[in-house]
Order: C-alpha cells, then structure tokens, then sequence
C-alpha cells in the first residue's frame, strides 16, 4: 500500500503512516508542484494533502489506483469533490479538532481590530509613539454590541460561546434551516436573520461559511455597503468569500471602520491596496496554526487515509 504526502507532517504523524504504508514525503519548502503532484501521484492508493494542494481533475486522472484523499484541512474547496467520488475515492478532512483554535484567533482578530494592536504596535516600533494621549489611537468597544455570524457550523458556534464574556450579543445568518435552535450559551439566546438584516445592524461580521460556488464573492461591494460605516468586517474561512476589489475600495471610502483578514483570494498574494491601509488587519491564514491542533489535523487525516485504505469506514468523510 502506497501513500504520497504532499508536505512534511509531524514526526509521530509520519511515523504511524510509516508503520502501515510505504510514505512517499514530498519535502519541500512551498506547495508540490501541479506537475511533481501529477508525476508522483500515479502509483499511489493513498493521499494526504494539504489546503494549498489543488486536487483537480487533472490530478485525479493522474492516479488510477487512488481510493482516498485526506485533507488536512476542515475546509475542502481545494478538491473536486464530486469528480473523486465518482471515480470511487472517499474524500475526508479534519472538522472539530481546529473549532476552539480558530474560535480564539477569531476573537483575537475581533480584538486587534478593534482595539487597533497591530496597527499600535507599528506606531510604537517605528519611533513614533509620543506619549499617553487622551484621545490616541481610540478603538471601539464589544459590550453591548452585536456580532454577526455569516454561517452557524461547528466554528461560528464557538465562536458565539466566547462572546457573552465580551457582553456582545450574537446575530446570525444560515441558509440551511435550524429546527429547533441552539443549546450553547452565546447562540442559545441569538436571533436569526437575513443576510441583509445581519450585515445592517452588526458592529462585527465574522464570515465562517465554507467556499462554494454560493459563497464566492458573497461579500462583494452590495453587501460592504449593505454594513454600518462603524463596524468591522472578520474573515477566518476562505479568501474568495470577500470580494478584495471591493473591500479595497470600501477601505479606502471609509465605509467601514476596520477589517480583519487571515485568508485571501489569491494566496499568498495580498491585494496591494489592502496593503496600505492601516484599518485593515492582514495575517497568513493562522487561524489553526496552534502545536496542538495542527498535530491533531495530521493525525485525523493519517487516521483517515488509513481506515479507508483498511477497509474501515473514515472518521470524518466530506459530508
Ligand atoms: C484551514 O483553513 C482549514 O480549512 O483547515
């Protein structure tokens, strides 16, 4: 049985791939590239990928033996789904053990933004802070305001947990129908609305719905404008959900007071106007990135690729 990983992974990780498989480790600095992908697939029964590896048709094609592709990644819009089912491969990613460490740096980026840290810090290191001011670098507080969650899954839910210890009452929008309404405190009290609604009254957006062909550009220059010229917009799920064209321009008209960004359109590209603007907060898709739970991702995608290539049912296929 043969497995191709497309970058390094944990040294336990490897080690158990190692124990049930012949591990193919693709080591280099950045991506593998198309070419190299298409090259080194095609003998393999088993690949563990990750989120800046584009799992396409030409890809698929390239591996005739392939029965499962495990995303180290809860987010899969880098594969084509459909296609790989229907050549009889079981598709799986890495849901809840990244849900508490993106719902942290999600209100670490709520907080930064609105508390202005980055662009605080740059003050201070470039010499020109001087001195305690009364009315220096003002922010905006949470308490009492309304966050919004564009999504209501596994990560909006924690990150609504977290916001009755910032007196922020939560809103939220969904396309799939809730039944019967949440238990969790944060959400147990949250109203549900329309998109338009939401975006209207919120003093934050988080986005928090995954990449699909709905959900591109679903926050483009309409909805920006839809916003409070005082609120901020959080973006922690996929780049191409924001519109940067017309977040930029919105940034630069001050239409809203802040945003805050750990994924892009085209990464790791950044939009040069965004670049230049200091209400716009930019980090490079951090969002997991804690020890623990990229450890954890590895070892749910090695526990994945594994099960199927054994015959046993994975633990977290696509749904
Ligand atoms: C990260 O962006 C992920 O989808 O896990």
């Amino acid at each position: 049985m043969k497995l191709l990983v497309t970058r390094r992974l944990p040294s336990s990780v490897i080690s158990k791939l190692k124990a049930a498989a012949d591990v193919d480790l693709y080591t280099g600095e950045t991506a593998i590239s198309a070419d190299e992908l298409r090259a080194r697939i095609a003998d393999v029964d088993g690949l563990v990928c990750l989120l800046t590896d584009a799992i396409d048709r030409s890809v698929i094609d390239a591996a005739p033996k392939l029965k499962a592709i495990a995303n180290v990644a809860v987010g899969y819009n880098n594969i084509d789904v459909p296609y790989a089912r229907s050549k009889g491969i079981v598709v799986t990613n890495t849901p809840d053990v990244l849900t508490e460490a993106v719902a942290d740096f999600t209100w670490a980026m709520i907080l930064a933004i609105t508390r202005r840290i980055s662009e605080g810090e740059r003050v201070v290191r470039s010499g020109q802070w001087k001195g305690w001011a009364l009315d220096f670098m003002l922010g905006s507080d949470l308490r009492n305001k309304q966050l919004g969650l564009v999504g209501v899954g596994r990560i909006a839910r924690a990150v609504a947990a977290r916001a009755p210890a910032f007196g922020m009452r939560v809103a939220y929008t969904t396309r799939r129908p809730v039944d019967a309404g949440f238990a969790e405190p944060g959400l147990r009290e949250a109203e549900a609305m329309s998109l338009d609604k939401l975006l209207n009254t919120s003093d934050v957006v988080s986005l928090h719905v995954p990449l699909t062909a709905d959900t591109r550009h679903l926050i483009d220059k309409k909805a920006i404008t839809r916003m409070k010229r005082s609120a901020y917009l959080v973006n922690t799920a996929r780049g191409p959900v924001v519109d940067e064209d017309a977040l930029a321009w919105a940034m630069q008209q001050r239409l809203l007071a802040g945003a805050a960004l750990d994924v892009y359109e085209n990464e790791p590209a950044i939009h040069p106007d965004l670049l230049k603007l200091d209400n716009v907060l930019l980090l490079p898709h951090l969002g997991s990135a804690t020890t623990e739970t990229r450890t954890a991702m590895a070892d749910l995608a090695a526990d994945n690729v594994l099960a199927v290539l054994n015959g046993r049912t994975p633990i977290t296929p696509v749904p």
